[in-house]
């Protein structure tokens, strides 16, 4: 039996936007089966705890097969050892993100060789979105729904009536 190929798909989401779920939609048609990491990221201090951050994702990725969500707390490396996972997604939605994403590939190939990042460009629709984007305009009041699954608007909502 051929072994499977497994991906991870890891990052801070917070909130997972329709960006990231067009990124794990085309990894999906590469690997046979994808773990999206919610990493715990406390250097980044998010907005969302990381147990509601993997909630949305849950609630995001509902209905698609394939599809594992986990927290992420220690090293990648060590995450994907254990989930035997042998290739790291990145999405590149612009030539900025290249310098950091190279790094980091850097880094990951050295503290785990014999794990490859792969690079799925992200659709020129959601070139300009990111997470802190998502956020200030929703807690201003704006409308997100093109840029958020369904699940996040409603918490997203949710959130700025509680503030
Ligand atoms: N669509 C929309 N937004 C996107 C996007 C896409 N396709 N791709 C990236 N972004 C945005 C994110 O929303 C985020 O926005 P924000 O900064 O406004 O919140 C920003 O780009 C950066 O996100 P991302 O590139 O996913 O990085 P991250 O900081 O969320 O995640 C980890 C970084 C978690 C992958 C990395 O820190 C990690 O691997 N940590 C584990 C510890 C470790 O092993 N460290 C050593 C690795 S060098």
């Amino acid at each position: 039996m051929t072994q499977q190929r497994i991906a991870v798909y890891p990052g801070t989401f917070d909130p997972v936007t329709l960006g990231h779920l067009d990124v794990i939609q085309r990894a999906l048609k590469l690997f046979d089966g994808l773990i999206v990491a919610v990493a715990d990221g406390p250097h980044k201090k998010p907005f969302f705890p990381l147990s509601e951050r993997l909630a949305m994702v849950e609630e995001s990725v509902a209905g698609l097969d394939r599809i594992t969500v986990k927290p992420l707390k220690g090293l990648l490396v060590d995450f994907a050892r254990e989930n035997q996972a042998q290739v790291v997604v990145r999405g590149l939605r612009a030539v900025s993100d290249f310098e950091d994403e190279f790094q980091m590939a850097t880094v990951n190939r050295r503290l785990g060789p014999g794990l490859e990042t792969v690079f799925v460009m992200t659709s020129e629709k959601f070139f300009y979105l990111s997470s802190s984007v998502v956020r200030e305009l929703a807690f201003l009041g704006g409308n997100v729904g093109d840029f958020v699954p369904a699940p996040v608007a409603e918490r997203l909502k949710n959130r700025r009536k509680q503030v």
